[in-house]
């Protein structure tokens, strides 16, 4: 096997909770965590010394900025015995800086494969370990599905799939700086008391989510305050057949659930604002 090729789902957050702010500068969160089918498609090829990254998106630092080069030398730290390289091209399909994890899928799925491509066995724990010091979304993007995320990001607890769910995804061009918006947060208002039993509990038991419980984005306030654009873009959401609308993560993505697919396309189809990235995808299980 000297090239393959791997899939990097994008996520998003069902729910966020902020509970404080750590020592190491981190924030301590609570989080429902969901892959969707949109995914940038990675190929891997064995190549005689070194990492190369290339991309189909320019902006996209090839160097040790981008978290798939990270992970690839960490791979080869776990694993000093092989001889050969790897060349690593990135087919860039996640928008950018956008709320979905796309450089923290990027190099979860660099991982997976490459333990693919060398034919050998993943010490999971070790993996799991090494790559959250590259983001604190990578363990999650390397395990996938709908996943109750603690700490930093990295405590995970599995959750039964929510099932297979349409989705409206949209991303206005604004590009938002994670850093920024946790900074704002903790500018804004103080940390509230937020109970996820009720969301927990309703998920557990693998029944139909009830989206009238308490889901949120404590992150939404300062979100919207760098970006308004996101408040315009759930307005227009609000008006639609919705289940649930809710923004991912830091932004500046916002969903919308629905119970068909028809729905999620109809609204799509009709988008009106002309400068949005805009996607129907579908919730996805672990891979
Ligand atoms: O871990 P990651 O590189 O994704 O984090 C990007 C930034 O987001 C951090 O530098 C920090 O400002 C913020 N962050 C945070 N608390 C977390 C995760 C991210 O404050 N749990």
């Amino acid at each position: 096997m000297r090239e393959i090729y791997v899939k990097a789902p994008a996520k998003i957050n069902l729910a966020l909770h902020v509970r404080g702010l750590r020592k190491d500068g981190f924030h301590e969160l609570q989080m429902i965590m969901q892959s969707i089918s949109l995914a940038d498609r990675i190929k891997l090829k064995k190549k005689s010394g070194g990492i190369i990254v290339k991309s189909s998106q320019t902006e996209l630092p090839t160097n040790k900025e981008n978290l798939a080069y990270q992970a690839a030398e960490i791979f080869f730290e776990l694993n000093p015995e092989l001889k050969q390289g790897v060349e690593i091209y990135i087919e860039k399909n996640i928008p950018i800086a956008a709320g979905m994890a796309g450089g923290s899928a990027d190099a979860a799925a660099v991982m997976r494969g490459l333990y693919l491509l060398f034919e050998l066995k993943p010490d999971l724990n070790k993996i799991r370990n090494s790559l959250a010091d590259i983001g604190s979304d990578v363990p999650y993007c390397l395990e996938g599905g709908t996943v109750y995320a603690s700490g930093r990001g990295e405590i995970l607890e599995k959750l039964p799939f929510i099932g297979e769910k349409y989705l409206v995804v949209v991303t206005p061009s604004f590009k938002i700086s994670t850093p920024a918006v946790y900074k704002l947060y903790d500018e804004l208002e103080g940390y509230e008391k937020f109970d996820f039993k009720s969301v927990l509990a309703n998920l557990k038991n693998k029944e139909e989510p009830d989206w009238n419980l308490d889901y949120k984005n404590d992150l939404k306030k300062a979100a919207e305050k760098i970006c308004p654009e996101i408040k315009e873009i759930k307005n227009i959401l609000n008006n639609t057949k919705a289940a649930f609308t809710m923004l991912s993560g830091s932004g500046p993505t916002v969903f919308s659930i629905y119970n068909s697919r028809e729905q999620a396309e109809k609204v799509a189809a009709s988008w009106p604002r002309k400068n949005d990235f805009v996607t129907v995808v579908k919730t996805i299980d672990s891979y």
